[in-house]
């Protein structure tokens, strides 16, 4: 089990997650231009299976029909957020639902506050992708027309939940690094050691 982290444009990341075994892949958020992880793609000799969008802003989802033409693969999205992206999907998701890329797992763990319909990837209890929901050191804009300090909040404090060694790939690389485990981040994010909402409001 493989996950890649691929940058693209100026400063989003896809992800590549694929199975050699099974020669069958799942690329989460294909943003502006999918052309390197397209290259990855037939560099490995893969099946691409799915689109998954972690919410439905056009830096993520731009190029969902440009890589749809290419491959065939089913294009999904949570239900709150899928009607917002342009081209539509093939399926939508919902929290707890389990994919499967060969022998992979990947839970869908619906995470509002970002977006109505933000989705974080808990891939086989090892990586969480987190889209615009967690970034390294921060979380996404609640300010936007679908955001919500309080949905936020809600959200931080479910994924604290979760388990120090998961490795956090998140939606942009806005941190000083590309990724980290949860349990740093939980020591040393000021969104996640924010303890109340009002708190969480403070922040800068
Ligand atoms: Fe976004």
């Amino acid at each position: 089990m493989t996950v890649e982290q691929i940058l693209t444009g100026r400063d989003n990341y896809s992800y590549l997650i694929y199975s050699e075994e099974a020669k069958e892949a799942a690329l989460v958020d294909p943003g502006f231009s999918a052309a390197d992880s397209l290259k990855r793609l037939s560099e490995l000799g893969l099946d691409l299976t799915y689109i998954i969008n972690t919410h439905h802003h056009a830096d993520h989802t731009a190029a969902n029909d440009s890589v749809k033409k290419l491959f065939s693969p089913q294009i999904l999205a949570h239900e709150l957020d899928a009607p917002k992206i342009k081209g539509g999907v093939d399926s939508t998701l919902q929290d707890g639902q389990i994919l499967n890329i060969g022998e992979i797992e990947i839970k869908i763990i619906h995470t509002p506050g970002h977006t109505r319909g933000g989705i974080c990837l808990l891939v086989d209890d090892k990586y969480l992708l987190t889209g615009d929901t967690l970034f390294i050191g921060d979380c996404g804009r609640v300010d936007l027309p679908d955001g919500s300090n309080r949905e936020m909040f809600n959200t931080l404090a479910r994924l604290k939940e979760l388990p120090n060694d998961l490795i956090v790939y998140p939606g942009h690389d806005y941190g000083n690094k590309p990724f980290d485990t949860l349990g740093n981040q939980k020591l040393a994010s000021k969104v996640l050691l924010a303890s109340t909402l009002e708190e969480f409001c403070r922040i800068p």
